[in-house]
């Protein structure tokens, strides 16, 4: 892995918590990444997850396309969100990096973080938005804000489109494999574990398209029927947190262990929750045949080579979940209008593109799917680079 441009480390003063930012990559002068806040967070988890902004970003260059990929960036907090000091941790730490979000860092939710949350810390902290340092780079700042505004205001079926499009290219990129494999969506069942952002949004695409969704996880443990679950109940019973009230369950729905949705006999795992979620020594359980990273680096790489030499294909992070970063830059940089179905649509076609791409790659070298999207970034960083200019 090559070294980041910068990397540091702040510490609280109120409460001695940590705080990470790592930026990977400049490009025309700027990086993008959200934030995430998790007890436990460390350096090498930012800077894996900024690496792997740059390589979303690169993914997602379009030499027609009006959005032009950043560069990529990480910020972490190492603090429960559900602590009662979280809140000002969070400003302060925003305080703090406000001199690289004003000029190079643009962010947004994250792990443990949602977009209301982060626009609100930001202005205390005397910021102007999460993602002010982009403006430069827009030809009208004004029309490109609002439509963002717009896009915002937003919402499907009681969930932001904000937090609807990164799920919806997960739940594309799965559909994506299926078709590849000529595996029907009709009784292929999928278990997910976290039901926040990343996993609501793509439960709810994958049991629309017709899936079977038959567990899934929160940070209580897994909800789970053979016969499939009542996802939009779940959703509509979620807190802030995505933790469902257990209130809603039906007859047929059974509590089980936290890591129940790994071993659940299912076609498709999407793990949506946190990083190294899937191990080596966990990894023997699944039984699924795709592993569709909807978290970032949910999956290591020991347990990867495990699962590959038996058969499971894993669909990496960098392309699969990199439809809610690329849709902010498509709306901002006014690829698609502030509008569902435009937006359900973009992401469809480039996700489905993007991972045809990968998995035709990975055949034609003999490689992983995420070996695969690696090779393609390769040879796309210099093309940025040379057309946009060297920032490291
Ligand atoms: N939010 C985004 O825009 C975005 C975009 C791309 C990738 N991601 C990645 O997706 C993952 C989830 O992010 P999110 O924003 O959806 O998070 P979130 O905070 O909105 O939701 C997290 C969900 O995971 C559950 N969870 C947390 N710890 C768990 C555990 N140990 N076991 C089981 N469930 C657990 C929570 O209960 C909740 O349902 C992260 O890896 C994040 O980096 C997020």
């Amino acid at each position: 892995m090559t070294t980041p441009l910068l990397s540091l480390t702040w510490t609280d003063h109120v409460t001695g918590r940590q705080g990470f930012l790592v930026v990977d990559r400049l490009v025309r002068g700027v990086s993008s990444g959200g934030l995430r806040m998790r007890e436990g967070c460390t350096l090498d988890e930012v800077t894996g997850l900024a690496r792997g902004m740059t390589m979303k970003e690169a993914l997602h260059y379009d030499p027609e396309g009006r959005y032009i990929p950043l560069g990529g960036a990480k910020g972490g907090i190492d603090c429960d969100p559900r602590d009662p000091a979280a809140y000002a941790v969070l400003v302060r730490f925003l305080r703090a990096m406000r001199p690289y979000v004003e000029s190079l860092w643009t962010t947004g939710e994250d792990l443990g973080l949602t977009q209301d949350l982060v626009d609100r810390a930001a202005a205390e902290a005397g910021l102007v938005s999460s993602i002010q340092a982009v403006y430069p780079l827009l030809d009208d700042e004004t029309a490109a804000r609002r439509r963002l505004a717009e896009a915002f205001a937003v919402e499907v079926d009681g969930i932001g489109l904000d937090e609807l499009a990164g799920g919806c290219g997960v739940a594309e990129s799965v559909l994506t494999a299926l078709d590849r494999a000529g595996v029907p969506y009709a009784g292929t069942r999928v278990a997910v574990q976290g039901l926040g952002t990343m996993g609501a949004a793509t439960a709810r695409f994958l049991a629309r398209a017709g899936l079977d969704i038959v567990a899934v996880a929160d940070i209580k443990g897994t909800i789970a029927n053979p016969a499939g679950l009542d996802v939009e109940a779940l959703l509509a019973a979620r807190d802030a947190y995505g933790t469902v009230d257990r209130a809603v369950l039906r007859p047929g729905d059974r509590e089980l262990p936290g890591d129940a949705w790994l071993s659940a006999d299912v076609e498709v795992l999407v793990p949506a929750a946190v990083s190294y979620a899937i191990d080596a020594s966990n990894q023997g359980r699944i039984t699924a045949r795709w592993i569709v990273e909807a978290a970032n680096m949910p999956v290591l790489p020991a347990a990867e080579a495990l699962l590959a030499a038996r058969g499971v294909t894993v669909l990496p992070d960098v392309v699969v979940n990199s439809g809610t970063n690329a849709w902010w830059w498509w709306t901002l940089f006014g690829d698609i209008g502030a509008d569902a179905q435009e937006a359900f649509a973009h992401t469809r076609r480039a996700m489905r593109a993007l991972v045809e791409l990968m998995l035709a790659r990975a055949e034609a070298d003999g490689t992983s799917p995420r070996a695969a999207a690696h090779a393609i970034v390769a040879d796309r960083l210099p093309v940025i680079a040379e057309r946009f200019g060297w920032y490291r």
